[in-house]
Formats: C-alpha cells, structure tokens, sequence
C-alpha cells in the first residue's frame, strides 16, 4: 500500500514516512515511527486521523458518498433488505438466495432472551430513557454470554454477531413495553426482521397486531440506512472497548452509550424536538437566527455531519420514505411542512452554505418514526437496534487483523512535578 514516502522535519531530525493508498479516499501518512523518535501527533476529536484499516465502509463526505463493501447505500436501500445488508456488512459479499436464506433462518432463530433477563427490567423506574435500559440490558447479556465465549475464535465470533443482531430488537422492544406498562410480546417467527420488531412493540396479548407492509417496508429501510458509518464516535467506542479483547455485549453496551449523546445517536430525538418547538413555518427565520447566533448554543439539529460537506446520501432515501409513510398513512403531518420549508431557507441561507451545512440523516427519520407511533425516546434506541450490525462487523475485523488494544497519547498541559503537602489533619 506504501507506494510514497513524506519527509517530517522537526529542527535538526527529519523522519521518513510512508504514504498509504487506500482503494478509494484520501492518502494516509503513517505516522507509527513517530512514537520511537519522540514525537506524537495532536489531534483532538480525531479528525485527521485513520484509527484502524478497514474493509467494511467508505464515506466521501464531500461528494455525498456511503458504500457498504463498495455497494451504494442509495442501491442497498431500494434493492435489499436489512438482512442482506447485515450479511453483506458481516462477510463482505452479497450472499446467494441459499446463504441469505441460512442466514435469516438462524437469525430468526435466536430472538428470544433468557427468560432471567425479564426479571432485570423489574430493577429500572418505569419513566427511565430506554437507553439507559436499553445499555445496561445489553451490558447485561455479557453475563449470560460470558464463561465460554472466546472472542479469538472465529465461529464464537459468528455466534456472537447471531446472537446480539436477533437479540437487540426484542431487547429494544422490551425497552418501550415497560415503559409503558404493557407485557413483554415474545417474538413470532414468520415475521420479518422488521415485521417482528413492529409487532413486538405494537401486539398486545389481547390484540393481533397486522404489519402493514409500507411502514415495515419504511422500518426496513429505517435499519438499512442506520446499518454502518465507518468509523464514528459508537463505532470507535466498540473497537476500543474491544481492543482490550473484553466482552462483546459489553463492548456494544459502550457503543450504545456513545450513540445516545445529541451530537451522534441523539440527534433525530433532538430534531423533532426542535420541529415540535418551532411548530410552525412562520417562527423558523427565528430559529435560523439563533443557529447563526455565535453567542446562542442552539444548533438546527439534523443539520451537519462532521465527514458528510454535501447532502447526506441517506437524507435523499429518508425524504421519499417519509413522504411514502405520511401518503400510506393518509397523515397530513405538520412537522414535515416545518421540515420541508426549514431545509428549503437553511440550504440557501448564506452561513449554512459557505458552512457545508446540509441535512442529515435524522433530519426525516424523527417524522417517519413518530407516524409510526414510535415515541421519540425510543428513536435512538431504535438507531441503536440497526447500528448493532455495524459495530460487530467493525469488532470482528478488528478481531481478524490482530488485536493491538487502543491507547492514545496526549498532550500534557498540567502542572510539572511539584512537591505534595497535605493539609488534611490525620487521627
Ligand atoms: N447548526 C448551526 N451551526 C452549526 C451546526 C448546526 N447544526 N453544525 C455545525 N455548525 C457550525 C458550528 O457552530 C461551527 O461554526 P464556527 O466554525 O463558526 O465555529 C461550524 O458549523 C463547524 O461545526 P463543528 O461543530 O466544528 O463541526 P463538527 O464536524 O465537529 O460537528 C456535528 C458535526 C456535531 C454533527 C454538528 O454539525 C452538529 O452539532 N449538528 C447538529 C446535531 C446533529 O444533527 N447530529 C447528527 C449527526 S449525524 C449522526 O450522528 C447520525
């Protein structure tokens, strides 16, 4: 991959330094030796550097770009569904219609949780965030899933991916029954993957529940969009709990705390919020102003991507699914009319263009999920039930290239060495 060298002169020393050519992307200088000579690069928030080599995605974020092992997301999102997406992201190729068969079957396979988990939601207050269920559930299977799972070997690796994609729904589900005081649904096997999720959390024991195709199609699509984003803030947290060679369903526990924060997961919560508080066309230049406001907190949520300096790829999908839902469902939704006149004044608003600020991909999933009578405290729950794949497909590679456990350096700016004199009286 080295096929350039770059020269790093510091005073008198000067380092070589090989130049890496990815596939497809920006070139890599591989700073590794660095270290040796005394140096270390400073790069908060890491945003000129590459963590890891990776097979698994590749994001232009200047040219609106997303392939999953080199396919289109604009592709995999009307042509596939989520289970073959998962495959593709799992083991790198489209599967055949046999291997996809296997591989929904197995997966459908292992969607119920140990009955003892049910006991474990008896411990949280009804009115908890469901990710704050949802994190300590998942961390929580580490401790049915421990003793004989050795993350070295590949097919414990297989089963994991298994078990934590056809767990995570009815976790997630789980999650919303008790908050609202229903019993848990038991999944149903001849549901799809998306079908099943939607029945778990809208069945009663007194109601069949029928899945309406359009809105599973929409929650397929929902999960396919959210499937994998290369190296994120929940992706980075999984690969560095992992580098360690800790347990995967604690790794993904950690994956889910980052993903709950309203600068990643958090932010198609934050945005209806944000709709709902402008509420109408008429109050959005206020809210435009604020954004702008240097002095003001306030960000237009959904708005920016910290890689994507274009349309968001999975924006464009989202849009025609919201409107597909809203049509289906016979909704005349306000929120998408604040949505829809709020992207139109942003994306010609000076400050949002020379910014390269355009929607992202929870701009319209917060609509689509709230017609879906999903409430907004379980939208990042459900980001977190489609993410999942991502992050054990990062975690596996990790797996395969060879452990080397994640410790960043960091430039000290604290005291120096000083001497310590304690003013506490002792007994
Ligand atoms: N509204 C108003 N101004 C913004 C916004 C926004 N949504 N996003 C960025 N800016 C401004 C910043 O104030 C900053 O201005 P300055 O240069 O004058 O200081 C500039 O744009 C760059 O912003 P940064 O925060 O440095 O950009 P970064 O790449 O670190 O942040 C982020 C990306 C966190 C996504 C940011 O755009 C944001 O907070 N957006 C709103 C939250 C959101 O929608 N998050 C979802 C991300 S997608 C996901 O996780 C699935």
């Amino acid at each position: 991959m080295a096929d350039n060298k770059a020269k790093l002169t510091i005073a008198e020393t000067s380092v070589d330094l090989d130049v890496l050519s990815p596939t497809l992307g920006s070139k890599v200088i591989d700073i590794r030796t660095l270290g040796s000579k005394g140096y270390y690069t400073y790069d908060p928030g890491f945003t000129s550097t590459a963590s890891c080599e990776s097979k698994i995605t590749f994001i232009d974020g200047d040219n609106g770009i997303l392939l999953h092992r080199g396919f289109p997301i604009g592709q995999l999102a009307t042509e596939s569904t989520y289970l073959e997406v998962c495959y593709i992201l799992l083991y790198g190729e489209a599967p055949t219609q046999e291997q996809y068969d296997n591989f929904k079957t197995t997966v459908t396979r292992h969607t119920m949780i140990h009955e003892q988990i049910t006991r474990l939601f008896n411990g949280f207050r009804r009115d908890s965030h469901p990710m704050a269920v949802l994190c300590g559930v998942t961390g929580a299977l580490a401790a049915f899933y421990h003793d004989a799972l050795d993350v070295s070997n590949p097919v414990h690796r297989d089963i994991t991916a298994y078990r934590l994609l056809s767990k995570m729904p009815t976790v997630a589900a789980m999650c919303y029954k008790y908050s609202i005081g229903q019993p848990f649904v038991y999944p149903k096997n001849d549901l799809s993957y998306a079908g099943n999720f939607l029945h778990m959390m809208f069945a009663t024991p007194c109601e069949e529940y029928v899945v309406n195709p359009v809105l599973e199609r929409a929650m397929d699509r929902i999960f396919i969009l959210h499937a994998d984003h290369e190296q994120n803030a929940s992706t980075s947290t999984v690969r560095t709990a992992g580098s360690s060679g800790a347990n995967p369903f604690a790794c993904i526990a950690a994956g889910i705390a980052s993903l709950w924060g309203p600068a990643h997961g958090g932010a198609n919560e934050a945005c209806l919020r944000m709709l709902e508080e402008i509420k109408t066309v008429e109050h959005i230049p206020e809210f435009i102003k604020r954004a702008k406001d240097k002095n003001d907190s306030f960000r237009l949520m959904g708005f920016g991507h910290r890689v994507y300096k274009n349309y968001d790829p999975r924006a464009t999908v989202m849009r025609e699914t919201c409107h597909e839902v809203l049509k289906e469902l016979n909704l005349n939704d306000s929120l998408l009319e604040v949505a829809m006149e709020l992207e139109r004044i942003a994306l010609n608003d000076p400050y949002f263009i020379e910014k390269k600020l355009y929607p992202n991909v929870d701009f319209y999933s917060g609509i689509i999920l709230k017609a879906l009578g999903i409430p907004s405290n379980m939208f990042t729950v459900i980001f977190a039930i489609a993410r999942t794949i991502g992050w054990i497909a990062h975690w596996n590679e990790m797996h395969e290239d060879g452990l080397k456990i994640a410790r960043p350096r960091q430039l000290y700016t604290g005291y120096d060495e000083r001497d310590f004199k304690s003013e506490i009286k002792k007994k």
